[in-house]
């Protein structure tokens, strides 16, 4: 709680007020991420420091006015820690999202009926946007559906940054936010963390983490490679840009409108990914270009961020020409003709984007953790593993459903007699845990709904 003694940064310089354009008002636009030109073709240069922090609340359930105080601390501490770190990649970006068990068990039924976004089926209202997360056809066994209550995604290029504002959050005691102790920004006892998983993305990075923890395959990564698998996945014309994932932007996805209480909010989905590196560059630069993008790709092993432009797109026809001319799927030609408007369309903010602009919204991180830094229903093993925390941001779950089921490639796979070599990359891949959330917009982003009740 606030005292007479609180320092008030406010007063000194108020790193919120720094910054000339207003915040977006989703919380998945990140302002002052800069672009690369990576041979011709655009990269944006990603916040080089993540973890993710997911917890089940604390509180008793049904009880109003818990929740309403715990909306109003979770509030004043996020607006306290962007007093003192600017929103960019300099300071923080903080992301909170929220899990079924916060709606189901936090809020009355008439409140998420009312409010809560319906995906469309065929143009009528049908399931809403937020549902579990599901077994896909190729994830093992042992896969994890999770059901936390909330999520923290922490990003910035200075680690200490995001260690700092994790301690000043969740733990009691006295802590230090650039070297002045801060008041009101403590909110450990409203969580029971269930886990805290953090990574890296950035040039050079992978290569260098990995071999400095020897980790088999590490010196076949590419010097310049942002991401574990060599190939740049923070491509411009590959991530939606602006608002496109949010639920109201592009007509179709879901009864949303600007006007609605989760306008400029989107469906979450985070996994973790053990990569198999060494299998992976068991194959030569043209089969790894190949799966990853699509079996027509030239370009040699210098171009680490082949061009993404909409009129690069594969959609189901060229895909299934691929597969029958080459048998070979590539990654992100699987999901194209659902992750990119498939004629020119115009959003419900008068924006048109031609036919092939992405609209899903990818911004995961490599990492060397097994599977988390701290897991609370299962031991972590201190050997490493390159991976990566996967988080993707579109309209609905069903959409993000149908987009993953694609990327595992079962239906095409058994039509065209593929080997599993062949379609995309998941045979490197395996899938230990997953969650579907929803992100609210930056307005509503502590617990959201919570004053209506
Ligand atoms: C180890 C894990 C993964 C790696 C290394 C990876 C890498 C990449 C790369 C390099 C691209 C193409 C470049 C770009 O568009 O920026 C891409 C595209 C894409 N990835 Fe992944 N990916 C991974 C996992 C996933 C997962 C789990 C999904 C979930 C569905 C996914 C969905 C997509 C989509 C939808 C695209 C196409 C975007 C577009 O062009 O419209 N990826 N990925």
């Amino acid at each position: 709680m606030a005292t007479e003694t609180a320092f008030n940064w406010a007063e000194v310089v108020n790193y919120a007020k720094r910054i000339s354009t207003a915040p977006p008002k989703t919380q998945y636009e990140l302002p002052g991420v800069t672009l690369e030109d990576h041979l011709g073709v655009p990269v944006a240069v990603v916040p080089l420091w993540h973890a993710v922090v997911t917890a089940r609340l604390t509180l008793t359930k049904g009880n109003a006015k818990s929740l309403k105080a715990a909306q109003e601390r979770l509030s004043r501490a996020l607006e306290q820690i962007e007093a003192i770190y600017p929103l960019n990649p300099g300071g923080i970006f903080i992301q909170v999202a929220y899990g079924l068990p916060y709606f189901r068990d936090y809020l009355p039924a008439r409140v998420i009926d009312t409010y809560m976004p319906r995906a469309l089926d065929n143009g009528k209202r049908g399931d809403r946007a937020l549902i579990d997360a599901i077994k896909f056809p190729k994830d093992p066994a042992t896969l994890i559906l999770e059901h936390n209550d909330i999520s923290f995604h922490f990003k910035s290029d200075f680690n200490e940054h995001i260690s700092d504002v994790i301690r000043a959050l969740f733990h009691p005691g006295t802590h230090f936010l650039n070297s002045i102790p801060v008041e009101n920004v403590y909110v450990g006892d409203l969580f029971n963390m269930t886990s805290i998983r953090r990574g890296f993305a950035g040039r050079g990075m992978p290569r260098t983490i990995a071999r400095r923890l020897r980790i088999p395959g590490a010196d076949k990564i590419p010097a310049g490679a942002m991401l574990f698998m060599g190939f740049t996945s923070s491509h411009v014309h590959g991530l939606a840009q602006g608002k496109l994932p949010s639920f109201e932007t592009i007509p179709g996805y879901t009864d949303q409108t600007p006007e609605s209480y989760f306008a400029h909010g989107t469906i979450m989905h985070l996994s973790h990914i053990v990569i198999d590196l060494e299998g992976w560059y068991s194959l030569d630069h043209k089969d790894r270009l190949h799966r990853m993008f699509n079996p027509r790709r030239t370009e040699g092993p210098e171009h680490l961020s082949p061009p993404q432009a909409p009129e690069t797109s594969t959609f189901k026809e060229q895909l299934e020409d691929d597969a029958k001319k080459t048998g070979i799927l590539g990654h992100n030609a699987q999901m194209q003709f659902l992750s990119r408007v498939d004629k020119d369309t115009t959003t419900v903010y008068g924006e048109v984007i031609p036919k092939g602009t992405a609209l899903f919204l990818r911004q995961d991180f490599d990492t060397v953790e097994n599977p988390f830094e701290f897991n609370s229903d299962a031991p972590v093993s201190p050997t490493p593993v390159p991976g990566v925390h996967f988080i993707g941001f579109g309209p609905s779950a069903q959409l993000f459903e149908k987009i993953r089921k694609e990327m595992d490639g079962a239906e095409l796979q058994a039509k065209f007699h593929l080997p599993d070599e062949n379609t995309g990359f998941t045979k490197f891949l395996v899938t230990t845990h997953r969650q579907n959330y929803l992100e609210p917009p930056r307005e509503h982003r502590s617990f959201p709904l919570a004053e209506l009740i």
